[in-house]
């Protein structure tokens, strides 16, 4: 048995999670896992603002860390290794999470083992009671990537198609921002969208009819903007419509371009993860299709669809497993921002 401790601070929210890796095999356990969101702290500023975030990762994460052992009920000397997201994300943020994964690995002797945050998306479904088995094609939709993969085990990715430009995450931030909405934009947007008529105004669906797996969002924006100024002063009114019109544009060619990438590989197994994940007409939309396929869906429960450490200590543990990674005693701590 292996206790690992997994630590996240790429961006908004401070994460520390404890997981177990049972000694006979079988899939690591979440004994605890602790979360600090930012958001109230970065809404003033209409975004995350890198300063501050890395000075509240420095607040939060040693109390949520000693939350996490007492909640566990394990001693840090208990701890076998120690991850951290090594990237990507903001630089000093990522700093702060590895600064205190080296310290606590040189004072316990222990090793340290860096993890690629989208990983840690990657691999969250895992934590899930109804856990995905190998192979099986995965929709990573967050803040920054827009990727479909082939994924045939722990390390074995193979990218199918990308964003080309924005990220899905983005062109809901961005549109949001464009609609007046507060930050964070892809939940405030989802959420003001329940109310209004998705077929109210003609959005782009960029690359829908491209026939390869690639995805542009950068176009959308300009049309979002395009219909606001449009618009002007009677947007208020006609705000819900809009954005509902540009959530049913980015819902669509993702679920298309989706299920042809599952077509394509032959398999009947779909993994969604990242923060666009957790939008409820995604998730709607995806089910249907893939029922009437015959394929299976799997997301991350919803509290884990976006940054947390769970994810983190999880792809940590999955890569050992695997022996994809070893944990090293260097205490480099090197970040990889992008
Ligand atoms: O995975 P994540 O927490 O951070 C990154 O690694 O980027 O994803 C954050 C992104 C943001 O763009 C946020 O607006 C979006 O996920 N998001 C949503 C929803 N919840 C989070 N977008 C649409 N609908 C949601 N319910
Ligand atoms: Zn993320």
């Amino acid at each position: 048995m292996q206790l690992i401790l997994g630590i996240e601070s790429s961006c908004d929210e401070t994460g520390v999670a404890l997981v177990r890796v049972p000694a006979g095999g079988g899939l690591p356990q979440l004994l605890a896992h602790g979360l600090h969101s930012q958001i109230e702290m970065h809404r003033a500023y209409g975004g995350v603002v890198p300063e501050l975030a890395s000075r509240d990762h420095i607040r939060r994460v040693l109390p949520l860390t000693e939350q996490v052992l007492a909640d566990a009920q394990v001693a840090l000397a208990d701890l076998d290794v120690v991850a951290f997201t090594r990237g990507p994300g903001l630089a000093g943020a990522l700093l702060v999470g590895a600064g205190v994964a080296c310290a606590l690995g040189a004072a316990l002797g222990k090793p340290v083992l860096g993890v690629h945050h989208l990983e840690g998306h990657l691999l969250s479904p895992f934590l899930s009671a109804d856990a995905p088995q190998f192979p099986f094609v995965a929709l990573l939709v967050s803040g920054g990537h827009t990727q479909l993969m082939r994924v045939d085990g722990v390390g074995q990715y193979t990218i199918l198609g990308e964003t080309i430009d924005d990220a899905a995450g983005e062109a809901f931030d961005k549109s949001a921002k464009l609609l007046g909405l507060p930050y964070p934009g892809g939940p405030e947007l989802a959420k003001l969208a329940e109310g209004g008529n998705p077929q109210a105004f003609k959005l782009p669906r960029p690359l829908l009819h491209s026939g390869d797996l690639d995805f542009s969002f950068a176009g959308l924006k300009t049309a979002v903007l395009t219909q606001a100024n449009k618009l002007g002063a009677d947007l208020p009114a006609h705000k819900a419509d809009l954005a509902a019109s540009t959530q049913a544009a980015i819902v669509e060619v993702l679920v298309k371009k989706t299920v042809k990438a599952v077509q394509q590989s032959g398999m009947q197994r779909l993994v969604v993860a990242g923060g666009v994940g957790a939008n409820r007409l995604l998730r709607e939309q995806l089910n249907a299709v893939c029922a009437a396929r015959g394929i299976r869906v799997h997301y991350p429960e919803l509290h884990l669809c976006t940054d947390n450490g769970a994810m983190i200590a999880m792809a940590a543990a999955m890569r050992l497993q695997a022996g994809q990674q070893q944990a090293d005693c260097s205490y480099a701590f090197d970040v990889k921002p992008r």
